[in-house]
């Protein structure tokens, strides 16, 4: 841990945000600039440069409300990996929650819940992203999703109110807000594909006929993060053309929050929750 203890950690601003966005896409993640921006902007982002001031590794965490807060971003460099860096950040974080007085969440690649365990972190819930390579056979949908209603049902699936976050995504330029029978999702831009979430559905079917109308309609890569206990959504998927690419573990540090939620069917992104 020596060679990692002279290097001090920063709150990174605003201008930061290409910096960010040169880590994460090293790492292939799909956060683009506006990604950076609300973190940079609505959180704190705890950051690390080398000798030569680049920036080699960051975590962010971004306040919700009723006492929640999610932990995301943390990227190290390739070349500063098993080196200590990811945990000096997730204490720093961690310390800033318990100032806070919030409990963290966060969404862990496998990678990060090797880290995250030790630290405390207990497993909850589990999600698989999938990929779809896009091919529209269907022209653009058009909007026609209620912010007030997703916000509503993000609220009765989270436990907590996210309407900020919600506001925020919806507005992106290239963000759709579509309903379908039940089924209600949001879509937005990201780096390199874009992305479904949060995805609130009653049943498997609406939840299914809603994806698959997207992914007709889409002429890119687009990803959605479900959550696994959905199998039946999950088969219908895969059977359809769409590949599981990754897993990621919830992980909560702190005392339990929420009562009473029931998880949505897809997320808003593990970067979010
Ligand atoms: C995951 C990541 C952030 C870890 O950063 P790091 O600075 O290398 O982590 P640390 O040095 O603090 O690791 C602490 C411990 O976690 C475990 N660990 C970290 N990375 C690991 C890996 N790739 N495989 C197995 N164990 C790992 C080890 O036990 C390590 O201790 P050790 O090196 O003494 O064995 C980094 O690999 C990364 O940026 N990966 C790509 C992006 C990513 O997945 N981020 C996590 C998002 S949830």
């Amino acid at each position: 841990m020596g060679a990692i203890d002279h290097l001090a950690i920063e709150t990174l601003g605003a201008d930061d945000a290409c910096d960010g966005l040169a880590l994460s896409g090293e790492a292939r993640w799909n956060q683009n600039e506006a990604d950076w921006r609300f973190f940079l902007t609505r959180g704190t982002v705890f950051g690390i440069r080398d000798g030569d001031g680049h920036l080699i590794a960051t975590a962010a965490l971004l306040p919700y409300s009723s006492g929640n807060a999610w932990i995301s971003m943390v990227l190290v460099t390739q070349s500063w990996r098993r080196r200590g860096l990811a945990t000096k950040l997730l204490d720093t974080c961690l310390d800033a929650a318990a100032k806070q007085g919030v409990t963290a969440w966060l969404d862990a690649t496998p990678a990060g819940a090797t880290v995250y365990g030790p630290l405390g972190f207990a497993p909850t819930l589990e999600l698989r992203r999938l990929r779809f390579a896009g091919s529209a056979t269907a022209p653009e949908l058009a909007s026609d999703g209620n912010l007030d209603e997703m916000i509503a049902r993000d609220r009765h699936a989270m436990g907590f109110d996210r309407s900020a976050l919600l506001r925020e995504l919806s507005r992106r330029s290239g963000s759709q807000l579509i309903s379908h029978g039940s089924a209600m999702a949001l879509i937005r831009g990201g780096r390199t594909a874009r992305h479904i979430g949060p995805l609130f559905a009653d049943d498997a079917g609406s939840a299914t006929a809603l994806v698959e109308t997207i992914a007709q309609s889409e002429t890119g890569p687009i990803l959605i993060d479900v959550v696994s206990e959905h199998d039946e959504l999950l088969m219908n998927l895969t059977n359809s053309g769409w590949s599981i690419e990754r897993p990621f573990q919830r992980m909560r540090f702190g005392r339990a929050t929420i009562q009473n939620a029931e998880p949505p069917i897809a997320v808003a992104g593990p970067e979010y929750g």
